[in-house]
């Protein structure tokens, strides 16, 4: 069996994960958070990153090779508008111009994502997602970028993550600007990205000369049923949708409902106050996807309860579960409620790659959780959920955030200090599933 002739299949990246090149930009809200000490694991930082403002011929080359016809990336904010509005850096336009055009000669699509959570730091001075005014400049900045690349990009991703970017980097602290706000304060911040995305979505429509497909990447908590009876999938479809009280922020509800639904979760009602009321027709717009990054899932019983992981569960190094039976029923779920064709813009697994003496990268585990959930994601769409297309993430190595870079992601291996790329034993195993259209599952 195959996936539909149409299926996309790429590989996904971030601007401050990958590329480096501090002194080409702006800061961003990480680079200030890297310096803080305990942030990042081995006080690590994404100045230097994968090189890949540099070496993205390179990265070019391997996508090509690999068969892949889709690349997702981000545009650093901060390299665009150094103090977050304002004159455009045209170095770093050129940079995207580049690239873009690059791709486009290798026959790749460009999925642009305009915010993977590199927050110019000057805005962020002025109070970042807390103030309502970096809404406006998000949408300033997403129309000015739609206005410059309308005639060869298609494909924009919004925001990649609200629930991260707000509840890790506003609520928990975990992430930049490693801010602790809570109840309404820390809500306002995900008001604002509500609207930000409501407004992107407008001005990313009218600047474009050609049509264009709009979505955003969401994520959050999916679960799958213990037992397939009617009654355990409809007890972890509900819970897949419940608040947690405490970590309300990281469900796709949230976001989810209030782009696509116009209202908020039954449960987050007390917050409606911090949205006002003229926002909605702004923040609820026609999208044409819905981008859904998916690494895990939580198994519940027939009474929606969590079912406890056996001891020993497999897991990835950064300890997520492996549990593939979240691609096929998370993803009806998500279908079944917001009724929306779809990506997977992320999946992957996080492993503690390194050289063999033979030179080569045998990432055998990543190849297995691939194979897992590949197959749960082909049974989903041949039960007629519409997935339009898979990114992998990721597609080099990287910075992981506040794990530094020990975790790696990617389909290539990145030697740091040589700055030198490997293909993994992984990239082989993908790039014949391509080929194959997932007839090689
Ligand atoms: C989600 C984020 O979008 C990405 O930046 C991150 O590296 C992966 N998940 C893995 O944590």
């Amino acid at each position: 069996m195959e996936f539909s002739k149409d299926f996309v299949w790429g590989a996904a990246s971030s601007s401050y994960q990958t590329e480096g090149d501090r002194e080409g930009r702006g800061d961003s809200i990480w680079d200030e958070f890297c310096e803080r000490p305990g942030a990042i694991r081995n006080g690590e930082t994404g100045e230097f990153a994968c090189d890949g403002l540099r070496r993205y011929r390179e990265d070019v080359h391997h996508l090509k090779q690999l068969g892949l016809t889709a690349y997702r990336f981000s545009i650093s904010w901060p390299r665009i508008f150094p103090e977050g509005r304002g004159v455009p850096n045209q170095e770093g336009l050129a940079y995207y111009d580049r690239l873009i055009e690059l791709l486009l000669k290798e026959g790749i699509v460009p999925h642009v994502t305009l915010y993977h959570w590199d927050l110019p730091l000057a805005l962020e001075r002025e109070g970042g997602w807390r103030n309502r005014d970096t809404a406006l400049a998000f949408a300033d900045f997403a129309g000015f970028m739609a206005q410059h690349f309308s005639d060869r990009v298609q494909h924009y991703c919004t925001l990649n993550e609200p629930q991260c970017f707000i509840g890790l980097g506003y609520g928990t602290g975990e992430h930049a600007p490693g801010a602790t706000l809570k109840g309404s304060e820390l809500f306002t911040c995900a008001a604002n990205a509500l609207l930000a995305h409501g407004l992107a979505v407008q001005a990313i429509r009218e600047a474009s000369t050609k049509s264009v497909q709009v979505g955003a990447a969401s994520t959050g908590k999916l679960c799958y049923p213990l037992h397939n009876t009617v009654e355990n999938q409809a007890a972890a479809e509900a819970a897949s949708f419940q608040i947690d009280e405490n970590e309300w922020w990281f469900s796709h509800t949230w976001f989810l409902d209030a782009i696509l639904l116009g209202s908020l979760p039954p449960a987050m009602q007390a917050l409606t106050d911090c949205i006002p009321s003229e926002d909605w027709e702004t923040i609820c717009q026609p999208l044409d996807f819905l981008g859904i990054n998916v690494y895990n899932g939580i198994q519940v019983d027939e009474n929606g309860d969590y079912v406890e992981r056996i001891t020993g569960y497999p897991r990835t190094s950064l300890k997520w579960p492996v549990t593939p039976q979240v691609m096929r029923y998370g993803l009806r779920w998500l279908y079944q409620r917001y009724h929306m064709p779809m990506y997977i813009t992320e999946n992957g697994q996080a492993s503690n790659d390194r050289i063999y003496l033979d030179g080569k990268v045998h990432d055998l585990d990543r190849i297995d959780f691939l194979h897992r959930y590949l197959l749960e994601l082909r049974d989903c769409c041949s039960e007629g959920v519409p997935i339009k297309g898979y990114f992998h993430w990721s597609l080099t190595d990287n910075f992981e955030w506040n794990n530094g870079y020990d975790e790696r992601m990617g389909l290539i291996f990145v030697h740091y200090p040589t700055q030198r790329r490997i293909r993994k034993d992984s990239a082989e195993w993908y790039a014949g599933i391509v080929q194959s259209n997932g007839r090689l599952l």
